[in-house]
């Protein structure tokens, strides 16, 4: 994939796992240049006119989910996400909860806190990131609904959330998440069916990311485009309207 917009390199430092962000167990953290990359591409494919709505269906602790919050938090309006590992969703509304001036406040306050007690290098520079954060979101904040949900997404029932504009999830591969739940011979069919009774479909586009390996495609979505980096394929899929 050649970076269309994402076209620099840029300091991503405040949003790395374990700083202002909560790092969860065994879920990876996604890189942000390249959530970024497909988010850009993601409003290329809709009307993003208005304030939109995104969701991650196996949204692990969220760091993707969150930092594409903070990045395009000017256009989004509500962030949904659901995940079967019951401790990840734990970690998902923690760090959900920081796209809110009072999870970040609070985020601050501990920060503090534990720096004034210990008084660590990372400390100080989780505290340096956190104000950079405060700084930049407080008054281009559209969000207005947030919500994680524990789910299993290869089950044969869709979630709650309606309307979705944006579907963005990096899907179970390698050795640090694997798919878990109900026992279905295609998850990735499945989760598209499911996903698929979530969105707007006037104005929706799917991405998926996983390894090169994965068969993307569901019979209710038409493929507009397929990028691949390093060991990634993404994928863009927009719903079929019947
Ligand atoms: C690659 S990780 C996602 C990491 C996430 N993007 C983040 O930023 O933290 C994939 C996640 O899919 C979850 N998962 C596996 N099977 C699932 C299922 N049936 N329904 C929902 N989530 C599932 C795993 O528990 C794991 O957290």
């Amino acid at each position: 994939m050649k970076f269309k917009y994402e076209v620099e390199k840029k300091d991503h430092r405040d949003f790395s796992s374990g700083r202002v962000l909560i790092n969860a167990p065994q879920t990876p953290a996604f890189p942000v240049r390249i959530a970024s990359e497909i988010m850009s591409r993601c409003l290329s494919y809709i009307n993003s006119n208005d304030c939109i709505s995104i969701y991650d269906p196996c949204c692990g602790g969220a760091h993707l989910l969150t930092v594409i919050g903070f990045l395009y938090r000017e256009k989004i309006e509500r962030v949904y996400g659901t995940e079967i590992d019951i401790k990840a969703v734990g970690y998902a509304k923690r760090n959900l909860n920081l796209l809110t001036s009072n999870g970040l406040f609070q985020r601050k306050k501990n920060i503090l806190q534990n720096y004034n007690k210990f008084g660590k290098v990372s400390h100080l520079e989780a505290l340096q990131s956190v104000k950079r954060l405060i700084s930049t979101t407080l008054d281009s904040n559209h969000i207005k609904d947030i919500q994680c949900l524990d789910w299993d997404i290869t089950s044969s029932k869709p979630p709650v959330f309606r309307n979705i504009n944006i579907v963005i999830t990096d899907l179970p591969y390698g050795n640090m998440a694997i798919w878990k739940g109900t026992k279905n011979m295609n998850p990735i069919e499945q989760m598209l069916k499911n996903v698929y009774y979530t969105l707007d479909l006037n104005n929706a586009v799917v991405s998926i990311i996983c390894d090169k390996n994965q068969k993307v495609e569901h019979e209710w979505f038409e493929q507009v485009k397929r990028l691949k980096h390093g060991k990634r394929q993404f994928t863009f899929l927009r719903p079929v309207k019947y």
